[in-house]
């Protein structure tokens, strides 16, 4: 729950009202999504000269981890001690060969609650064979209220001049490309709706918004925490500032939300009544060399962090 400029909170979050609800079938709320998060083309990647081929869960691709990723899991929770707020630690370990991924990979994943509104993730994995590894957390948000309608009045800015466009199959085509002039450019803040509806052939590819931004920073191979994505409804005067130490974030639109699924307060979501802010490496990093590399081997140890920082204006 978060409070808007009047105190008054709301559940900014979209989920649903029961823990059944979500081993039914979820469209990833809240979940932490691996061992790879978003896209790997045809399920298929060479890593060393040998070939893995994973399930194709999604159209012609393999897509957040498989048929049972890392949000099909239950996680062992333990409440742990950070000196700035609450913490609760998961952690789990992937046996090797799950979803025919190599190597077995012990993963930890932090919540913690700070005292300054902000819920701060933090990442670790290990593995014993060379892998890859691309973690997120794919909370929907709507920012009035989850359940209180669509999410295209919220404004938008993202920290980031170019984007990875993608091609029929929603596979980054391996161009990096400027966002300078298209609706695809949110560097100054933008209502999300504003361009949704333009013909513009990434939003049809796209189904709206469904991409990754390459975040712009000052030293490029700096990979410390920079401010990715600024959100503020206005109406709430809800804001939520993504901080995060990956290269890219993917920013999705709520495209695909059915209409059937029945929300935490018995609402029905549709189409864009929530968006994802998703820190990541680039999708498909595995089959593209250009792409800031998502391989882990032994003896390495994968961390990332991502800060959801609540506040009003
Ligand atoms: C993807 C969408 C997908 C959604 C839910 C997002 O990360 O980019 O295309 O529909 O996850 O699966």
């Amino acid at each position: 729950d978060v409070p808007d400029r009047e105190g008054r909170v709301a559940n900014v979050a979209l989920g649903f009202a029961t823990a059944d609800d979500y081993v039914r079938d979820s469209p990833y709320f809240g979940a932490i999504t691996g061992r790879y998060a978003n896209r790997i083309a045809r399920g298929h990647f060479a890593l060393d000269g040998v070939e893995h081929r994973l399930a194709v869960n999604s159209g012609t691709n393999a897509l957040h981890g498989g048929l049972k990723g890392f949000d099909k899991h239950l996680w062992k929770a333990e409440a742990t001690d950070a000196k700035d707020g609450v913490a609760l630690r998961l952690s789990r370990t992937s046996p090797d060969g799950e979803e025919n991924f190599p190597g077995t990979m012990p993963v930890e994943v932090t919540y913690t609650l700070t005292e300054a509104n902000e819920l701060r993730i933090d990442y670790r994995a290990t593995t014993d064979k060379p892998t890859v590894v691309n973690l997120t957390n794919h909370s929907y948000f709507n920012l009035a209220g989850e359940g209180s309608g669509s999410v295209l009045g919220h404004v938008l800015q993202l920290n980031a001049s170019r984007y990875t466009p993608i091609d029929r199959f929603a596979i980054p085509t391996g161009e990096i490309a400027a966002v300078t002039g298209t609706p695809m450019d949110f560097t100054h803040p933008t209502a999300i709706g504003a361009r949704i509806r333009n013909d513009f052939e990434q939003l049809r590819l796209g189904f709206g918004y469904d991409h990754n931004y390459v975040l712009d920073r000052p030293d490029p191979d700096d990979s410390g925490l920079v401010v990715a994505a600024v959100a503020i409804e206005p109406n709430s005067g809800r804001r939520l500032e993504t901080r995060t130490t990956e290269p890219g974030i993917q920013f999705y639109s709520g495209n695909f939300l059915p209409g059937s699924y029945v929300g935490t307060s018995h609402r029905i979501y549709r189409q864009s009544d929530g968006f994802a802010l998703e820190t990541q490496h680039f999708p498909d990093s595995p089959n593209k060399p250009n792409f800031p590399s998502t391989v882990l081997r032994p003896g390495e140890t994968y961390r990332s962090t991502t800060i959801y920082a609540f506040s009003t204006v």
